[in-house]
């Protein structure tokens, strides 16, 4: 077992959740999903930074990512270059047409984790935007496990192993902070984190 070769099989695993994230920000916009409303403690349920057509785009486009996977899985076993990449090609084995409901379940988690720390920030009165070290990086994450987790413990089980769940947790925060430094250089993300 190589550090890369359990960095490739993480990020298979992640990849539905991994993509629904920036894509809800790259096609977000427009009404909010708590459609303006207000909590009892006199802050926005979500606040406008999560809306209906992110969620849906997000989803929709890990689901894509997902179809991508289930294409590729099959060729990328069968051409042999995964000989030395055991956990890898054991991931391969995660998604396929018999699963593609997990798929939705990892993109659709992602974004429910993503609502659901923006839920605990406008309770902790904190802004649309604002910085929340550690959950900003690993809601998304812990949505997805959560979601395929209540459907599909067995599944779950079987691909997200120890090391599996200790690399996605370390490897994450790195990936993210990397890509919305991008997001933000392409303004499609308004702050750097
Ligand atoms: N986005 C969206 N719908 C979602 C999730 C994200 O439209 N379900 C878009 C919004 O335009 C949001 C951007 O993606 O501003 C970045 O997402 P995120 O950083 O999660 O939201 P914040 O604006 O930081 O808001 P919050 O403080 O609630 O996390
Ligand atoms: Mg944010």
């Amino acid at each position: 077992m190589t550090l890369i070769d359990i960095l490739a099989a993480s990020i298979w695993l992640m990849l539905p959740a991994y993509i629904a994230n920036p894509m809800a920000a790259v096609f977000g916009g427009g009404t909010p999903m708590d459609l303006g409303k207000y909590f009892p403690d006199g802050r926005r349920i979500l606040g406008n930074g999560k809306t209906i057509r992110g969620l849906a785009a997000g989803t929709a486009c890990g689901i894509a990512i997902g179809l991508i996977q289930i294409g590729l899985a099959p060729r990328l076993i069968a051409s042999g270059v995964l000989d030395n990449w055991p956990l890898f090609h054991g991931a391969l084995g995660a998604y396929s047409l018999s699963t593609l409901s997990i798929v939705f379940l990892m993109a659709f988690g992602a974004l429910l984790g993503d609502s659901a720390e923006s839920f605990i920030k406008r309770r902790l009165d904190l802004e649309r935007g604002a910085m929340f070290p550690v959950a900003d990086q690993l809601d998304f994450v812990l949505g997805a496990w959560v979601l395929t987790y209540i459907f599909a413990a067995c599944w779950f089980n079987t691909y997200f192993s120890f090391w599996i769940i200790v690399t996605v947790l370390v490897a994450t925060p790195l990936l993210h902070l990397a890509t919305n430094i991008l997001g933000y250089l392409i303004k499609v993300k308004k702050e750097p984190w």
